[in-house]
């Protein structure tokens, strides 16, 4: 199979200056005005979503140490934070642009920062969270784009990433490289099994999917389709991925890690009132509100998080 090597580092580190033209679902929650904050039972910002979420899930008043890598704006550490000042975190991203926002927003706190890949960063230096967040990013990692049997013209030395993909299949059991059309995650396995094998406690991750699927309730609504492969996302600058969950899963759970997965429509719980219905019906909307409801709910769907447990943790 011939391959090429997708990745954003360069685009992170170089050229971008702003997040405003890649609305996160956490961006867009960010405003207290937001019409997405409005189509939700409660209207509160992402991470106040998220913490109250893993409340549920996990003991997070246990928790003192939290990582997160690639955090954007830093919104979401805020709220962490201002619901439990007792956490000592960690920011880690690539892209300068992006850590500098992050100090911004997160000024008030006494954080560590640290301009890095996270994909180079040692693993002892990893060790010492009890939690790690990587929120709406991973398929910002390399991905391995199959050229669908066009020759290799690009210069790029994809050698040790194919020994890696042999190896993934190897030690996890994975079909990956049989199927043409399949583009494969390759960086966002290296971060899971990265991540298990440091023995972090909790682990929650989320992206974009490529085995989203809408409940048959919601299926009049909200039309999506999966094809099960990892598919591209164009946008300004750079191409991302779409993540397939199951073999993240896959290797968590193959490293003694419990998984729990599903949409973020678990715990952005939506507010199904009428306008909503009429704006989710339209096939082409009126207005803008109606345009930003529709990507909104759609990206409710098409988001998955994944969440995992180290196997001797409650
Ligand atoms: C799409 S944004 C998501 C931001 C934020 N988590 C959110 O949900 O709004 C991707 C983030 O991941 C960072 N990022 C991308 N590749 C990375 C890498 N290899 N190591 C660390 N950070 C990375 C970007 O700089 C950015 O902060």
């Amino acid at each position: 199979m011939s391959y090429f090597i997708n990745s954003t580092a360069n685009y992170h580190q170089q050229d971008l200056n702003s997040l405003g033209w890649e609305l996160t679902v956490c961006n867009s929650l960010e405003p207290v005005n937001s019409p997405c904050r409005r189509v939700l039972a409660s209207p509160y910002s992402f991470g106040q979503h998220l913490y109250n979420f893993l409340t549920g899930i996990i003991p997070i008043d246990d928790i003192r140490t939290v990582l997160e890598a690639g955090g954007g704006m830093g919104y979401l550490m805020r709220d962490f934070l201002n619901l439990n000042p007792r956490l000592r975190a960690k920011m880690i991203d690539i892209s300068p642009y992006l850590l500098a926002k992050q100090k911004e927003t997160l000024l008030s706190f006494d954080i560590d920062f640290e301009l890095a890949d996270v994909l180079a960063v040692p693993s002892e230096a990893l060790s010492d969270f009890d939690l790690a967040i990587l929120n709406e990013n991973l398929g910002d990692l390399p991905t391995l784009v199959t050229e669908h049997g066009n020759d290799d013209n690009s210069d790029q030395n994809i050698a040790p990433f194919l020994e890696r993909l042999e190896y993934f299949n190897k030690k996890y059991h994975l079909p990956l490289g049989l199927n043409e059309y399949e583009n494969i995650n390759i960086g966002a396995m290296e971060i899971v099994e990265k991540l298990c094998l440091t023995g972090l406690k909790y682990i929650y991750l989320s992206e974009h999917s490529c085995e989203a699927v809408v409940p048959e309730p919601m299926k009049r609504y909200v039309s999506l389709q999966s094809s099960g492969f990892p598919e591209m996302i164009s946008l300004k600058g750079h191409n991302e991925f779409t993540v397939k969950f199951s073999y993240l899963q896959k290797i968590a759970e193959m490293l003694n890690y419990k998984t729990l997965r599903g949409a973020f429509a678990d715990f952005l719980l939506l507010n199904l009132n009428d306008k909503v219905k009429t704006a989710l019906r339209l096939t082409t909307p009126f207005n803008d509100e109606q345009e930003i409801i529709r990507q909104f709910v759609y990206d409710l769907y098409k988001y998955e998080y994944l969440i995992l447990i180290k196997g001797d943790e409650k």
